[in-house]
């Protein structure tokens, strides 16, 4: 069976509104050609992001009603330790208003200046606050990752002879951590292996570098284990989810993608030291080191998705597959994307399908905004206007991947919204050519995609019906 059918009925409905070709175009015109400007209200089928968009179950609602809002030393707050505890395994845990508020702590506390930060891809955020830190972030993914076409079944791993030309040109003193994603996002959604984290643990173990874990998607990542991965089949989630974590030494997460909730994250880890300064930091950044910028009934909410998210491994199933069907649909109609299929969302490959723009002239932020006006579907660019600029040389730092994102909100949309969806993008791709390429009208400094405006290079960037 191609599509799992959904284990969950629907008890509340939230009307969605179509609108016509010619409104969607003023609409993108209005918002500058940038899917982040657009109203939400005008977006018939929002793939934008799966951050804080899930759908919350029965008893999530129920759990924000047992909300206690004591300023300090709130029960939902314990709750949430221990579930953290039990889940991930961490001893502490501090809680954050989402994941860039714990990256923002944990850098500051763990990078130096002139500090070296590898990782396994970058994460727009993530590396920000290392930058933003002192800190010069270290591309070691495996070179699988940059091929939108190679169909290594672990396009997250970690190459280790990258680690150790890094850790010979300057020394394990220079190396704050490893930053480790679980299902990375900028790859595509690509998962690690456990193979490659307990070989990265020896590594590490032998020169002293910390493993961080960004946690966001780790229970994703779990699933592509257990389908894959030998010796995985017959655990269960939460097991894989509890030996992911054991092997590293702390983690920050943005609960809003697997934990199910619209807003929350935290920073953990097993490490007293850094613990007590986390607590430090979150009272002058975020509030109290027992809410972190969440009320009660959010951390209420979330301490019931977490539970949610490996309570069953229906769920995680569902989740992948429901993806993995929207890439299957798109593969049949010839539309260029990465494979294999992420766990989060499908990323659609704006070099293979705009090869008349050039990389300067953002063809993926054309693309997306090309597929709101053909579908009423929002996506998002994830590629060289993503990237930003190089500090060093102020040029556009031009990635190999330069894609849109079309991301799946977990438990909101149906099976019919998928088929929707892949037919208008199908659509789009036999109309690719009349597409024109972008330029700056004005670019912020930082996370420039969240907000930066273009026009197009041409008069008209448009297929016209
Ligand atoms: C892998 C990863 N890390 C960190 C973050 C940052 O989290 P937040 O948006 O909650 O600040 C995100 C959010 O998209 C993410 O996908």
């Amino acid at each position: 069976m191609k599509y799992i059918p959904e284990p969950f009925r629907i008890k509340t409905v939230e009307p969605i509104r179509m609108t016509t070709r010619e409104y969607r175009r003023r609409a993108i015109e209005k918002a500058s050609y940038n899917t982040f400007l657009l109203r939400s209200e005008d977006v018939y089928i929002d793939l934008l992001t799966d951050s804080g968009t899930s759908a919350m179950s029965d008893a999530q609602w129920a759990a924000l009603q047992m909300g206690d809002e004591a300023y300090a030393g709130s029960k939902n707050f314990y709750d949430l330790e221990e579930t953290v505890q039990e889940i991930f395994g961490y001893k502490y845990m501090v809680p954050t208003h989402q994941g860039r508020a714990a990256e923002h702590i944990m850098s500051q506390y763990l990078i130096k200046k002139g500090d070296y930060v590898p990782g396994n891809m970058y994460f727009t955020t993530t590396r920000l606050h290392q930058e933003l830190a002192g800190g010069k972030f270290v591309d070691v993914i495996i070179d699988e990752a940059h091929d939108t076409t190679n169909p290594h079944p672990f396009k997250g791993n970690v190459d280790i002879s990258k680690m150790q030309r890094l850790v010979d040109e300057v020394g394990v003193d220079k190396i704050s951590y490893i930053s480790y994603e679980t299902c990375v996002n900028m790859a595509g959604g690509q998962p690690i292996s456990m193979a490659n984290l307990r070989e990265l643990r020896k590594f590490c173990d032998k020169h002293g570098i910390k493993i961080m874990l960004d946690n966001t998607r780790t229970v994703e990542n779990a699933y592509f284990i257990q389908k894959r991965e030998e010796g995985y089949a017959n655990k269960s989630i939460r097991e894989i989810v509890k030996e992911i974590c054991s092997y590293t030494d702390g983690c920050t997460c943005s609960s809003k993608k697997d934990c199910l909730v619209n807003i929350g994250g935290f920073l953990a880890m097993n490490d007293e030291e850094f613990f007590v300064e986390a607590k430090a930091q979150v009272v002058v950044y975020e509030g109290l080191h027992t809410y972190g910028g969440m009320s009660g009934r959010d951390m209420a909410a979330l301490a019931q998705g977490i539970r949610e998210s490996v309570e069953t491994d229906d769920y995680i199933k569902y989740r992948v597959e429901l993806t993995n069907y929207l890439g299957e649909l798109l593969t049949e109609a010839g539309v260029p994307h990465v494979v294999p299929h992420g766990g989060h969302a499908i990323f659609l490959d704006a070099k293979r399908f705009l090869p008349h723009i050039d990389q300067d002239q953002f063809p993926a932020q054309a693309l997306a905004a090309e597929i709101y006006v053909e579908t009423g579907v929002r996506a998002m660019e994830r590629g060289n206007v993503s990237s930003g600029r190089d500090p060093e040389t102020g040029e556009n730092r031009r990635p190999k991947l330069e894609l849109v994102r079309l991301t799946i909100p977990r438990r909101v949309y149906t099976q019919a919204h998928i088929d929707y969806t892949a037919e208008g993008i199908a659509r789009l791709y036999q109309k690719r050519a009349q597409i024109k390429g972008l330029k700056f009208v004005f670019e912020p400094k930082q996370l420039r995609f969240f907000q930066a405006r273009f026009e197009p290079t041409e008069p008209v960037a448009v297929p016209v019906s």
